[in-house]
């Protein structure tokens, strides 16, 4: 059955925009399922730069009809803009779809993530303040809007009004804030917003089956990753929906034996955005919004953890926030093998280790003197665990001009079988580089 899934296997940011694209290639339909405008996907085309964040990888292609499934959370506002943004650098975005049963984002939940964040201060989880949050928390609640709302002005309103009721006491009684004003907000979403997304509402669950009825193939694009996962990630520092690839069977609405191949794509070092656990995490000069370095951080680890940032660019495509940087955890990986039945691996920006002399993984965790070679059960020990390395020889030659695994350096592609035999998958994918075309395919 011809359903792809991709999925990040780390924290996010692992480049999944590059590999989602090129498979989209030979696909007729591209399915988001969860998130929404939390993600930034960037994608090089003939060198021009596309940052999307609610719309389909796909959408760059004519032939692909890309798909906002039931899971995602949508910002009509943002939508538009997205796809005014496309279209006004040639993107034909006629043929997107949205679905009806997905969950509005309403100014509420934008002001509660945002002034919730400001509350928790130091203890705050790094969210981006999209309010994806807040609306998925009024879906598990039952008393979110979804998208087939806009359709009845009727029921849209008597929804809105209860909403803003309870949600109006919170911004006034919990954070001392202004009521948000209902007339306002029914006017843009219902006269401003609804005319321009009206062409793109269906009901999505039947498209897609109707697809792969056909036999034709279908991607399932994965935003967030595996460790933002609300049940499997580091719970809270999480994102609130599922990211792992069993988040497709609710937020598309298809059921497991459709998925025949399952493609994790996980960065060659790893990063994360916002706070939470990260054993392998190094240190990083402080940076202009308050992260600063571990006491104990020695200058090398500082360099190390720098040379990541900015030759890497980890910066947020979101929020501009430096992203903190580590090396390569196989720990982690096993997890993510077994969490989205993972068939292959696609390893993003290999060429950023270029110049290193030593490249390391950490292969098992040590827990108060404990070896761990799976994710500890219990947080407290993630905190806790220190990473057994293994050291392995770096590579000089810059890998930006190799197409083909012969031209990788020895040390490169040691590295890349490693990385495979210490958890379980193929690396079918290499990335080398942000253009399209940088990038090599390996044949196991
Ligand atoms: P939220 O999804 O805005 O609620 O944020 C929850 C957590 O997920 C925070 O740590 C965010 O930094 C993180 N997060 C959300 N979306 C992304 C993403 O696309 N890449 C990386 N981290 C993300």
């Amino acid at each position: 059955m011809p359903a792809t899934v991709v999925v990040g296997t780390q924290w996010g940011d692992e480049g999944k925009g590059k590999f989602t694209d090129l498979m989209a290639k030979d696909m007729s339909m591209v399915v988001r399922f969860q998130g929404g405008h939390n993600a930034g996907h960037t994608l090089v085309v003939d060198g021009e730069s596309f940052a999307l964040q609610l719309c389909p990888s796909g959408i760059l292609y004519p032939y692909i009809v890309p798909v906002i499934g039931n899971g995602v959370v949508v910002d009509p506002r943002v939508l538009i803009s997205e796809t005014e943004m496309l279209r006004s650098r040639g993107v034909d975005t006629s043929n997107l779809k949205v679905s009806g049963n997905a969950h509005l984002i309403l100014p509420f939940h934008q002001e509660i993530d945002r002034l919730t964040e400001r509350r928790l201060g130091n203890r705050k989880l790094g969210t981006t303040k999209r309010g994806i949050g807040p609306a998925y928390a009024d879906k598990a609640s039952r008393v979110g809007l979804r998208v087939q709302d806009l359709l009845d002005a009727k029921i849209f309103r008597q929804k809105l009004e209860a909403l803003a009721k309870e949600k109006n006491q919170i911004l006034a009684k919990v954070f001392n804030q202004l009521p948000l004003d209902v007339d306002e907000i029914a006017a843009e979403y219902l006269d401003e917003c609804l005319p321009k997304i009206e062409p793109y509402i269906a009901d999505t669950v039947t498209l897609v089956h109707d697809a792969l009825d056909a036999g034709q193939h279908v991607l399932f694009e994965g935003a967030q990753a595996t460790f933002l996962d609300l049940d499997h990630g580091t719970y809270p520092f999480v994102t609130s929906s599922n990211p792992v690839a069993g988040g497709v069977t609710t937020g598309a609405g298809v059921g497991p034996r459709y998925i025949d191949r399952v493609v994790g794509v996980a960065k060659a070092y790893v990063t994360r955005v916002g706070t939470g656990p990260f054993p392998t995490e190094l240190a990083i000069t402080a940076d202009a919004i308050g992260g600063k370095p571990r006491d104990d951080a020695s200058a090398e680890e500082i360099a190390l953890g720098d040379h990541f940032v900015e030759v890497g660019r980890e910066y947020g495509t979101v929020t501009g926030r430096r992203r903190r940087p580590g090396w390569f955890d196989a720990v982690m990986l096993r997890q993510a093998v077994r969490l989205n039945s993972l068939s292959e691996l696609a390893i993003t920006k290999l060429d950023i280790l270029d110049g290193l002399d030593t490249v390391k993984v950490c292969v098992a965790y040590d827990v108060d003197g404990v070896r761990h070679t799976h994710l500890p059960y219990h947080q407290s020990d993630l905190h806790a665990a220190r990473p057994i390395y293994e050291e392995l020889p770096g590579w000089s030659t810059p890998l930006g001009d190799v197409t083909e695994p012969a031209g990788l350096p020895k040390e490169a592609e040691d590295y890349l079988a490693f990385l495979q035999d210490q958890v379980g998958v193929p690396v079918r994918l290499v990335g080398v580089g942000p253009g399209r075309e940088q990038y090599v395919k390996r044949d196991v």
